[in-house]
């Protein structure tokens, strides 16, 4: 299959696990350059890398906080030094406290908010100073609890709300400058991500068992819909949020 997008340059923040890995592999797949993000753990972004390279697509690996505007700018600097520009951002980090609403700090909240919904302004800023070889384009990783309660997720829901949000605003300012920005809202994924999960066993029975497609969603299935969007064939998608859950959120 040939996607129109070989020898595009991608920077996939959070993609050393999950669904960023399965992101940057697929871009990988279709000979997409990919500078891997991670924040903490060097070593999973590293053997990412090794496989990018074995797909024939260049790779760096980059630690950066997104949260931190500092490290951003720096992230941004090393691309362009070692590749002269970007076609691709796509912001997928994230973290988040998971509490009950009532035992929530405001430290909480501030951690969750600067990383899942800040971190986008700055990323994106520092992505609209490097060259490009033609349209730019932005994909955000939002999840259901933007627009649904989930127990313990207040946090992390607000944060990706947010992020909505401010998705739809960044499109409508930027769709004429060249540059499409999008998200994908994903359903529950069994990733590292859920081990913080006090209820994670029971999540993902409910969620197996109320899935119309009648299987759990896997971090193929988001990476799938964000390649999509990189695409010319997404060319007249713009602000939206599409949402990847096998038809969970259609169920009343
Ligand atoms: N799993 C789900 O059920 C689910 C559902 C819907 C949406 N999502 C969304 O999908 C995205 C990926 O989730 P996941 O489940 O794949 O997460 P994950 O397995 O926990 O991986 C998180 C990734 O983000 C990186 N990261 C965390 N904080 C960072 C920071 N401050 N700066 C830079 N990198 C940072 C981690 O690297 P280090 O460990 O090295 O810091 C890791 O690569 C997130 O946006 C999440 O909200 C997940």
């Amino acid at each position: 299959m040939d996607l129109r997008i070989r020898g595009k340059r991608a920077l996939v923040t959070g993609a050393s696990r999950g669904i960023g890995r399965a992101i940057a592999l697929s871009l990988a797949d279709f000979k997409v350059d990919v500078a891997i993000n991670f924040f903490r753990q060097r070593g999973p972004a590293e053997e990412v890398a090794r496989q990018i390279e074995a797909r024939g697509a260049r790779a760096l690996v980059i630690k950066a906080n997104v949260a931190d505007e500092r490290h951003v700018t720096r992230m941004f600097e090393e691309i362009h030094q070692q590749w002269g520009g970007l076609e691709f951002l796509i912001s997928n980090a994230a973290s988040g406290v998971l509490k009950p609403a009532t035992q929530l700090t405001m430290h909480h909240l501030h951690w969750t908010m600067d990383i899942n919904a800040l971190a986008l302004l700055p990323l994106v800023q520092r992505f609209l100073t490097l060259p490009s070889n033609g349209e730019k384009v932005v994909v955000a990783v939002s999840s259901l609890g933007a627009v649904r309660a989930i127990p313990n997720y207040t946090a992390v829901g607000a944060s990706k709300a947010a992020l909505e949000s401010m998705v739809r605003h960044l499109a409508c300012e930027l769709a004429g400058k060249g540059v499409r920005v999008n998200a994908v809202s994903a359903g529950t994924v069994d990733t590292d991500a859920l081990k913080h999960f006090p209820n994670r066993e029971e999540l993902l029975e409910e969620t197996r068992r109320r899935t119309p497609a009648g299987r759990l969603l896997t971090p193929q299935d988001v990476a799938n819909a964000v390649v999509f969007l990189c695409t010319e064939f997404a060319s007249m998608i713009h602000g939206q949020t599409i949402v990847v859950d096998g038809g969970y959120s259609i169920l009343a």
